[in-house]
């Protein structure tokens, strides 16, 4: 279990330097860059996310003190989850002797070392991508203006062909926009092809606003009346998200895939946020797809509180407010494989409960302390059997004081909404099922 950070541990990490760099000197080839591999590269390499590359001692060492203090007080790698509950597939969190390495390294000069010493290096997909799509779907235009009026772009919902004419079992997904720096978040859905289908035509969820960009109290509500009835049907609809920190789900850990029937059509959840230049985004969907239809399904849920603005007011200066929470109850035994708290600038923590028919709750994931911009999922390390008839439980806290470094204005109401400044309370998760299983009939 990784050591919270402390007094102590800076302590005894000085002691360890000072000792390290006695014996053998610690170099980046030897010892860093074997760890920057596995644990920074993902994001640390042109196209990703982090703003430099971390592939050679060039790009690197210019950084080494940042590292060490990144890794020291646990900033990066990125990641939320509190580590007394669950273990994740995906975590990142380095060892102690890692940060420890770091921290020696940065400490004593930060010297290459010899090149016959370096690992090999990894071979990262190309293009922006986590995944080696064997598939690609293009997603639509849409141009971003380089202003609006309080800089709201309604979200838009958009068709297009999938192009994919056979039964296909795919087994991860990413989404990869053209222009990361306008993209608030795209999510996309399977629809099955109607013939009155309008391909590429922006339906915009126009909400009437305030004068600061609010949506009046009258208008908030979930985008029933535009979302077409069979994307909204079973597990809530969508398939995957694009969102700040959460690019690509990947069925392949636990042996599933998801189902795209030949003719399927793909739907568009688009939010952009202009950034001062004009621009125009054109996302693609990429898959990797199984040879064999695997045993196992992947199926995502989407759940929300409700949006009333009766129930869901955060008061004006509340630093604890606890929202409705979310309960779903699970009809078949399912296996539950992933989470992903999502709200906005307020959200606090979200803990996510299961409460099992005969007795007992169980903890499976509590993030304490929510990042807008780290919306991260939580791939369980093992999938858990949950039996028919267990409840989900989802809790979550909003911070509307001045407390929150994040908040816009303490000194309003915050309802439910679709820009930043509004809120949400939405539980992600998923569950892996035999195949044979309808996916619709899950949970209620
Ligand atoms: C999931 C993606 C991701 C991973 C994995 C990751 N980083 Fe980062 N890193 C970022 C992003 C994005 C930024 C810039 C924004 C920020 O500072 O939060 C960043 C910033 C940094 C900075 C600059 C911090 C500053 O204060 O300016 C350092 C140093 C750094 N990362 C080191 C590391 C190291 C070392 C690792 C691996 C042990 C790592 N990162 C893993 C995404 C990542």
């Amino acid at each position: 279990m990784p050591h919270r950070f402390s007094l102590a541990t800076i302590g005894s990490l000085s002691m360890v330097v000072a000792a390290g760099a006695a014996s053998s000197p610690v170099t980046f080839n030897k010892d860093v860059l074997p760890i920057l591999q596995e644990h920074c590269q993902s994001c640390h390499r042109p196209g990703q996310i982090a703003p430099m590359s971390f592939l050679t001692y060039e790009d690197a060492r210019p950084w080494a003190k940042a590292m060490k203090v990144v890794v020291v007080t646990k900033k990066m790698p990125p990641w939320f989850a509190d580590p007394k509950f669950g273990h994740f597939a995906n975590d990142p969190t380095l060892q102690q002797n890692d940060i420890e390495t770091i921290a020696n390294w940065a400490d004593n000069g930060a010297m290459e070392g010899d090149a016959k010493d370096a690992p090999k290096s990894v071979n990262w997909p190309r293009g922006g991508w986590e995944i080696e799509p064997d598939l690609i779907v293009k997603g639509p235009e849409t141009a971003v203006p380089a202003h609006t009026k309080n800089d709201v772009v309604e979200w838009s919902y958009v068709t297009v062909p999938s192009g994919i004419t056979e039964d296909t079992w795919v087994t991860s997904m990413q989404i990869l926009p053209s222009e990361p720096s306008v993209t608030h978040h795209i999510c996309v859905s399977f629809r099955e092809h109607t013939p009155d289908m309008k391909y590429n035509e922006h339906v915009w969820v126009d909400r009437p606003r305030d004068e600061s960009g609010s949506t009046l109290p009258s208008a908030v509500g979930f985008n029933a009346r535009i979302i077409p009835k069979s994307a909204l049907s079973g597990s809530g609809g969508m398939e995957g998200c694009y969102v700040p920190g959460r690019v690509t789900q990947d069925y392949r850990i636990y042996g599933a895939g998801k189902l795209i029937k030949a003719g399927t059509d793909i739907l568009f959840q688009l939010h952009y946020t202009p950034n001062g230049k004009a621009i125009t985004d054109r996302p693609l969907v990429g898959f990797t797809v199984a040879k064999v239809p695997p045993q196992r399904q992947y199926v995502s849920f989407t759940t929300a509180t409700p949006a009333d603005p009766k129930v869901f007011a955060i008061p004006a200066n509340d630093g604890n407010w606890e929202s409705p929470a979310v309960e779903r109850t699970f009809t078949e035994d399912v296996e539950l494989v992933w989470m992903s708290p999502h709200m906005h600038l307020c959200g606090k923590d979200m803990t996510f409960r299961l409460v099992y028919p005969d007795s007992g709750t169980e903890t499976v994931l509590s993030v304490p302390r929510y990042d807008f911009n780290w919306q991260l999922g939580y791939d369980l390390a093992k999938p858990l059997k949950v039996p028919k008839g267990t409840k989900l439980i989802v809790t979550a806290h909003f911070d509307n004081s001045i407390n929150n470094r994040f908040n816009p204005d303490p000194n309003r109401t915050v309802y439910w909404g679709d820009m930043s400044w509004e809120e949400m309370m939405v539980p992600f998760f998923a569950v892996v099922v035999d195949r044979s299983v309808d996916p619709d009939s899950l949970t209620k």
